[in-house]
């Protein structure tokens, strides 16, 4: 079957590991199940596998993806919940310290065919497409659990993004402006911050510039570029979710201002099953849909992962097997 997959990693040159090509179809296990893939997108979680991070040599090759939404065998439209937690887990998904997500221990989405643990499969009801479906288990759910779970600030607070452009800030912006909150939004580029603006951020600023005031709640994926700004940007008690690193992980910890002003930090990684169904849910009773910046078949997929790691997005990836 066609799939993007990867034989050798490289930290130096992402792009150059990314293979499309042919692999064999993946057998499931006892208690897995087969879903033929209709549409899968990008995160940037697929980069880091292509560097070699969290994937090391002796588990390669790998098909890479987390996302992707498709039919499973008994013909019923489903999407895939990427979180694989261990064996006899029954707490919250992502607090297993043994769970990975598709593409780290087992193959992928970015193939015609995915095997999942049947409790992974989530119905996909008919007011959402394949296309935006697939977008919804990695960026979206971790959107939905880092504003309407962890953050701790209810509709009506002010809430920062920072990044405008990326698979989990325009979940945000999206998901913020729906269920009530004021939302301010940063991006190093003038053109996303517009259209920032026209998906619902009620205002956007340049990263780093000065808020005319401090916000409730920041959401946190870019990491050492944005954190000093995202300390400063909070009120004294506000909160900061905490996600990714894309531009490093190592920024000063300001520790002074978090104690002195009371700071939470929050970390958080992907969301529960139970969350996924609720943003499904979400979803068809506000209308809000993930933006797609771009749709390519499977073949073309080298692309969509250039146009990522030069930051040229706004939105998902979606990839057509
Ligand atoms: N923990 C989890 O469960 C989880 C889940 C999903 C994602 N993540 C992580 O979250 C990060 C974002 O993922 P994604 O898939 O949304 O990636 P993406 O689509 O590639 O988006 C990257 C984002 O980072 C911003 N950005 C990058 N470099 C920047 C810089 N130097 N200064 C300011 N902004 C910068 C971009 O904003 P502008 O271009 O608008 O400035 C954009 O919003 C990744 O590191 C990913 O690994 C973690």
């Amino acid at each position: 079957m066609l799939a993007a997959f990867v034989t050798q990693t490289s930290a130096d040159d992402p792009l150059s590991a990314l293979q499309v090509g042919e692999r064999p179809a993946p057998e499931p296990p006892q208690g897995w199940v087969r879903v033929r893939v209709e549409a899968a997108s990008l995160n940037h979680h697929d980069l880091w596998s292509l560097r070699g991070v969290g994937l090391p040599d002796e588990r390669l090759p790998m098909t890479l993806g987390c996302d992707g939404a498709g039919v499973d065998e008994e013909g019923r439209d489903v999407l895939v919940h990427a979180v694989v937690t261990s064996p006899g887990w029954s707490g919250d998904d992502t607090l297993d310290p043994r769970r990975s997500l598709l593409s780290e221990r087992h193959d992928g989405t970015l193939a015609a065919e995915v095997v999942v643990p049947a409790r992974n499969v989530v119905p996909r009801p008919p007011e959402v497409s394949a296309a935006h479906a697939a977008c919804l288990p990695t960026a979206w759910l971790t959107a939905y659990r880092m504003l309407l779970v962890q953050s701790g600030a209810a509709p009506g607070s002010t809430v920062l993004v920072q990044g405008a452009g990326g698979g989990v800030s325009t979940a945000l912006v999206a998901l913020a402006r729906a269920t009530g909150y004021r939302v301010w939004v940063t991006s190093r580029s003038e053109e996303k911050r517009q259209q920032a603006l026209a998906l619902g951020a009620h205002a956007a600023f340049a990263s780093g510039e000065r808020l005319p005031q401090q916000v409730d709640a920041v959401m946190e994926t870019v990491g050492e570029a944005t954190w000093a700004h995202s300390l400063r940007a909070l009120r004294p008690g506000g909160t900061v979710v905490v996600s990714g690193a894309t531009s490093g992980p190592a920024p000063g910890a300001d520790l002074q201002r978090l104690f002195f002003r009371g700071l939470r930090v929050v970390g958080s990684t992907m969301g529960t099953r139970e969350e996924l169904v609720r943003l499904l849910d979400l979803l068809v009773a506000t209308g809000v849909r993930p933006v797609v910046d771009r749709e390519l078949p499977l073949g073309r997929a080298a692309e969509g992962f250039a146009a990522m790691a030069a930051g040229e997005l706004f939105g998902k990836v979606v990839l057509r097997p």
